[in-house]
């Protein structure tokens, strides 16, 4: 899979790409990750790539030259545009799995306080990543990148993401490693006994009793 992200701040991404399983997608060429400043792109003389908003309005806006053209120059039939906005379509695990599916996605960072409408146009998919707001699109471009960049084959042992919290709609059950005991804290017994089939009962029951305390609406979902 190959990820574009056209941002005005590459130096954000230095940590996120340099470190620990995203590091290793990259390095086994799982995953071909770009950052690519999308003030390359502007045609104006001094390099420009925002502007005052028409009808008046406080901040500046994002104009729509840099960001369509480096959307143009850098798509291919394959690919999906994603736009980071926070009135986008709320994220969750299940989008992570379809974005997983794709061959190349593009991922727009707004900022400032705004981009011109007419993005949106050359867009395929608008996503927020919850009903907050921050300063701008690189925090959830790595937030999309990494839930997707987990997923692919190859990248981390299928088993652990197949007992994922959000899969079937459930949060993940409780795990525990050793000591034994702990500030007189036990490890349930059951996980001790080395019976298969009833340590997956007891996690099949955890996840559900956790999900129906924590997260009820999920259970609404099936
Ligand atoms: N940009 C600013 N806030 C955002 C959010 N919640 N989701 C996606 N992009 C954003």
């Amino acid at each position: 899979m190959r990820i574009d992200i056209l941002t005005l701040f590459p130096n954000m991404f230095d940590g996120f790409l340099s470190e620990s399983i995203i590091k290793r997608a990259i390095e086994k060429k799982i995953v071909e990750v770009n950052i690519i400043n999308f003030r390359d792109y502007s045609c104006d003389p001094h390099h420009k790539v925002d502007d005052t908003p028409y009808g008046g309005g406080s901040g500046m806006v994002l104009t729509p030259q840099p960001i369509m053209d480096a959307v143009d120059s850098l798509k291919t039939d394959n690919s999906k545009v994603i736009l980071l906005t926070p009135d986008g379509k709320k994220y969750n695990q299940k989008d992570a799995y379809s974005l997983a599916q794709e061959k190349h996605l593009i991922i727009i960072c707004g900022h400032y306080e705004g981009f011109d409408e007419r993005i949106r146009s050359i867009v395929d998919l608008e996503i927020s990543i919850g009903d907050y707001v921050l300063t701008g699109g690189e925090l959830p471009s790595m937030i999309i990148s990494d839930t997707v960049i987990r997923l692919l084959d190859g990248v981390i042992d299928k088993e652990s993401h197949l007992n994922d919290s959000f899969n079937n709609n459930l949060l993940d059950y409780p795990t525990y490693t050793k000591p034994r005991v702990y500030r007189g804290l036990e490890v349930p017994s059951v996980l001790l006994n080395g019976n298969h089939k009833e340590i997956e009962e007891y996690r099949k029951e955890e996840a559900l009793k956790r999900t129906r305390e924590k997260r009820p609406d999920l259970l609404d979902r099936n």
